[in-house]
Order: structure tokens, then sequence, then C-alpha cells
């Protein structure tokens, strides 16, 4: 067992988290999956960048069908990726390094061959209720179309109800049909769950990160969802921010995270800005903040789901993020973030990957973030800005939702190429690559075969490259992740947009009575931009993407952070 490390009331709010995909780290055993060993051997590369935090992705026994966001054991690791002894080794190096383990916690669902779900599919077994289990529409033959008991559809296509034999009933399933929703509304669910993550606690971890916690309340009794022709039919209003969900978190706190001064930040898909302060809100004792999805859905078509594209406008950007940093001031606290294992790379989505471009674009983005208010999360790769993975084929990639949208879009006749390029832009492979760590063939990740491709461009983009760069995106993160923890207004001010109209760019002052004020100035575009006259500043630059700079004009890309005088 490792010892807790010292932690303060509100500490991770001045703290910077990185995210660790263990699957596409670093492969410690030439099986071309990373793992925990894996990451341990990477500990100085954190270290060096300067994070407080890891936030490992579940790397529990699973049988991988969601790589390992299904778990059927929540006290075990799987041996793909080691084993208890190396997450101890991995809580001690970080601890003694100064940084924190944040787990991924994946309790509104688990794997079907959880050893609970197995008991509950006898409907005479203690467990009989510790899932969701129905019986058909009336007037259906079970397991034939329409007989589901409410029209859910599942988030990785498909009904979310699949019938099982065993058992004579449906299950519900939001996510893939091995992933069965835990049933809340049993206490005894709730207990073994509290007593889990004591478990952990005990074991030394520092938080959680709480996978999709906004749908672990359902709306009783459950109903179709209404029909908007068009518009999908996952992700209803009857499982998002339930009713029960204040309740059930602030009974968790009570449980185990009061007192231990624990990060957590509770995934919530279509959480609004009024449910998130609540959620947030310290006087509550819920949870230390959410991740929110407004910004990453603004280039989709509303209502239309995620592969439904349209480009981004940047006053949509800009507008949303200001309403978050003011909804939760002085109310709730937010979390920051650009990418993770969901979501495409940032600098392909909204910057420019072009050689021009990439660098720059990579750099005034995660300016423009990381001097926002709240708790700033970098996702792997991020830090030396590694790009879209750019796959061709259907056979490149190994993402479920990806593989069955395929399979269910093609039957309805979709286009083939239509769909591969939807893929391109918002496919969660495109963040799941491995991790690019020098220019040898494999890129450092493994001796062995990839579980997934290796970008090719390796050779350019990689961390032995960035870190020898004075110039490079990671010692840009380095600085920016410097400047919160040694300036309090990156901390603590008060958030003002400016030129909230304006497509190119994107402006913002940061305000604590008695001190500077720090302005954010941000060309958001691959075009150079005059800098409006009110704008033009004296005061000192405290960290720019450009060495030559003018007063009047933003080249394309160029940021900078100017204290003012
Ligand atoms: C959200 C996770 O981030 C994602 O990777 C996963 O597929 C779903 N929740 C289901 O656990």
């Amino acid at each position: 067992m490792t010892g807790t490390a010292q932690r303060t009331p509100d500490w991770w709010k001045s703290a910077v988290v990185y995210q660790i995909y263990p699957r596409s780290f670093c492969d410690s055993t030439g099986s071309g999956m990373g793992d925990i060993r894996g990451i341990i051997s990477k500990l100085d590369h954190l270290q060096q960048l300067g994070v407080d935090v890891v936030w490992m992705s579940p790397a529990y026994t699973s049988p991988q069908d969601d790589n390992g966001y299904d778990i059927s054991d929540y006290q075990d690791i799987d041996p793909l990726f080691g084993s208890l002894a190396d997450v101890d080794e991995l809580i001690e190096g970080l601890h003694s390094r100064g940084m924190k383990l944040v787990m991924d916690l994946v309790v509104n669902h688990s794997s079907d061959e959880h050893s609970w779900f197995q008991e509950s599919r006898d409907r005479y077994s203690a467990k009989s209720d510790w899932y969701w289990w129905s019986d058909p529409r009336p007037g259906f033959e079970p397991g034939t179309p329409g007989a589901e008991p409410t029209n859910w559809a599942s988030a990785f296509s498909g009904p979310a109800w699949h019938w099982d034999e065993k058992r004579g009933q449906y299950y519900l399933h939001i996510f893939s049909r091995k992933q069965p929703d835990l049933n809340w509304e049993n206490p005894e669910v709730r207990k073994a769950v509290h007593g889990m993550m004591q478990w952990w606690i005990d074991r030394g971890v520092d938080g959680f990160r709480m996978d999709v916690i906004n749908l672990i309340s359902k709306t009783l009794p459950l109903e179709d969802a209404e029909v908007v022709p068009g518009q999908a039919l996952s992700f209803s209003g009857s499982y998002v921010d339930g009713p029960r969900m204040d309740e059930f978190l602030h009974e968790m706190n009570q449980a185990v995270l009061k007192d231990n001064h624990l990060l957590t930040v509770g995934e919530a898909p279509g959480v609004s800005v009024e449910q998130a302060a609540k959620y947030t809100d310290p006087s509550r004792e819920e949870l230390g903040m959410v991740f929110q999805f407004e910004h990453m859905g603004l280039d989709e078509q509303p209502g239309h789901g995620k592969w439904a594209l349209k480009p981004l406008h940047l006053p949509d950007l800009k507008a949303n993020f200001a309403k978050w940093q003011h909804g939760l001031e002085g109310r709730g606290w937010n979390s920051l973030y650009w990418d993770n294992h969901d979501q495409p790379r940032i600098v392909s989505r909204w910057g420019d990957d072009s050689p021009e471009h990439r660098v720059n674009s990579a750099k005034t983005l995660a300016t423009v973030l990381h001097l926002q208010k709240g708790t700033p999360y970098v996702y792997q790769g991020e830090e030396i800005g590694m790009t879209n993975a750019y796959f061709t084929s259907i056979e490149q990639y190994q993402d479920i939702e990806i593989l069955n949208h395929w399979a269910e879009a093609t039957a309805l006749g979709a286009d083939p190429e239509e769909l591969l390029e939807s893929y391109r832009t918002k496919g969660r492979d495109n963040a799941r690559t491995p991790m690019l760590w020098d220019a040898t063939d494999k890129a450092g990740f493994t001796t062995g075969e990839p579980w997934l491709e290796i970008n090719p461009n390796h050779t350019e983009i990689n961390v032995e490259a960035a870190v020898a760069d004075p110039d490079s995106v990671f010692h840009h993160y380095r600085k920016l992740i410097g400047l919160r923890h040694d300036n309090e207004v990156v901390r603590e001010g008060v958030f003002a947009l400016l030129e909230p109209d304006h497509e190119q760019l994107f402006c913002y002052t940061r305000t604590v009575p008695g001190q500077p004020v720090l302005l954010v100035l941000a060309n958001m575009s691959s075009q150079a931009c005059t800098l409006p006259e009110d704008l033009r500043r004296e005061g000192a630059v405290l960290l720019a993407t450009h060495e030559e700079r003018r007063d009047d004009e933003l080249a394309p890309w160029e940021s900078r952070i100017v204290e003012l005088a």
C-alpha cells in the first residue's frame, strides 16, 4: 500500500491535469499495447512538463469491448496493463515527484461480464435489481424490432435495450450491449460503489474522474423519448441529469469524498450551466467540477448527433466559453479542455495542422484555453501538437462507436466516402493513435505491432524533437502550466470577453482587484489580422508565439499574454 499524498482543500483549483489513455501511451512489454509500467517509465516527461495530476483512463479488468470502459472487476487491473502492484508503484512514483493520481470511475454501467451482472441475470438472486430489467413492450414478440421497453437508442448505434434469454427480459445499456446500466435506485448498488471508491482511496489515489456520471439517475417510470424527425434518440432527456442526481452525488460525497480533499470531475454530457453550477457549488458538497460538452458540439448540426458536421463559427465558441466562465464565476468551478480520448485532435479540428501553421496554431489554442479560469486538462500528445490520424479505410479503425455506426449506416445506404470523412474529422481513434515519443520506426511507443496504427508524421512530431526545440509546442505548454502555478490572476482572475463578434480574434481579460490586468490576444486564423485600436495596449508580454511583434497586427495564429501596465 502507498501512503496518501498531502492534500489541502481545493488544491486542484491551481492544478493542471494530464490524461493518460493507457493502451496508447507507452508499451513496456512489446505487446503492442501500452501498460502501467510504460507510464512509470515516462514520469520524468510529465514532471518536466510540470503537470500536477495524472488522470489514468481505465486499466481495470475488462473484456475491452469499449477499450476498458466496460469493467468486469473494479478492484483489479487487467493483465493487458499490468497489476495492482504496478498501480502502487505508479502512485509512489507520482507522489514522490509531487504529482497525484486520479482514477477513472465508470459506474453508470459495468461490463456484462462483471459478476454483479451475471448474478443479476437470475431474477431470484440477491442482485436481481442491480441493473435495469424490463419486459418486452406489450403485444410484441421478445427480441423483435419494436419490442424494446422504450424507444431509446444506444450511444453506439442500435436500440439501448438487449434481450437476455436467460433472464427472459430486456436490460438497458445506454452504451454498448456489453455495458449494462447499473440501477442506482438500489441503495445496495450505491453502497457497493462507495466501498470500492474507499478501497482505492485507501490505496492512495487522489481523486476520480466519473464517467457519464450525470446519467446515473433515470426518470421513472422509464418512458419513450419524444420522436423528433431526423434527431437522434440517444442521450434522451429521460436519463440526463435525472431527478435524484444531486441526492446521489451528495450521498457519495458524504460517504467517501468529504474530508479527503479529492479531485472530482464528473463527465456530464448535455449538462446545462445552471445544473453544473449546482453540481460544483462547494456548499452543496457534490463534485469539484464537471466536463461539459457544449463547446465540443459547436461543429455539429444541433440535434443530429456527432457525425453531422458543420464548420466552427469562432464567435459561437467565444460566446460559449464566456457563458461558462460567467455562469460558474463565484459559484462553481470550470474544467478546461480541448482534447481527450473521445475527441479528435484540437490542432486538426480548430487549428491548422499544415506544416506552416501547426506549431503556432497548437500554441495559440493552448493559450486561449489555459488562460481561462478553471482547471486545465492536457490529453497525452496534445503537449506536442499531435494531429488527427487521417485514416483512409474502415479497416484502420478499432473504435466500437465507429465500427457499429459504419455497420448500421452502410446497411441503410449511406455514402461510405462521406462516412469515412466524418470519422476522419470527428472519430475517437484520432485521439487514440499511439503517443509519439521519437522518430524511430515505432515512434518509441512499442517494439511490437501497435494495436492502432502509428501516425506516420512521428518523424516530425515527437516528444524527443519537441523537448529539444525551445520554440516547440511542448515548451509553450510548459510555460502556460508554469504561469498558472506562479500567477494569481491566471488562477483567480475574473474573465471578460472582448470583441465577441470578431471572426478571427479571441481576446479577453482576467482581473483580480489590485493586481495588473492580464490581456489575452489571439488570432485564431491562418490569415494576418489587424488589431483594433483599443486592444493596442502597453504592457509586459508574459508569453507569446512570435518574437517579432507589431502593435497593430497579429500574424496568422499569433497570440500574446500581456500584463497591462
Ligand atoms: C465516456 C467515455 O469517455 C467513453 O470513452 C466511453 O465510451 C463512454 N463514456 C462509455 O463508458
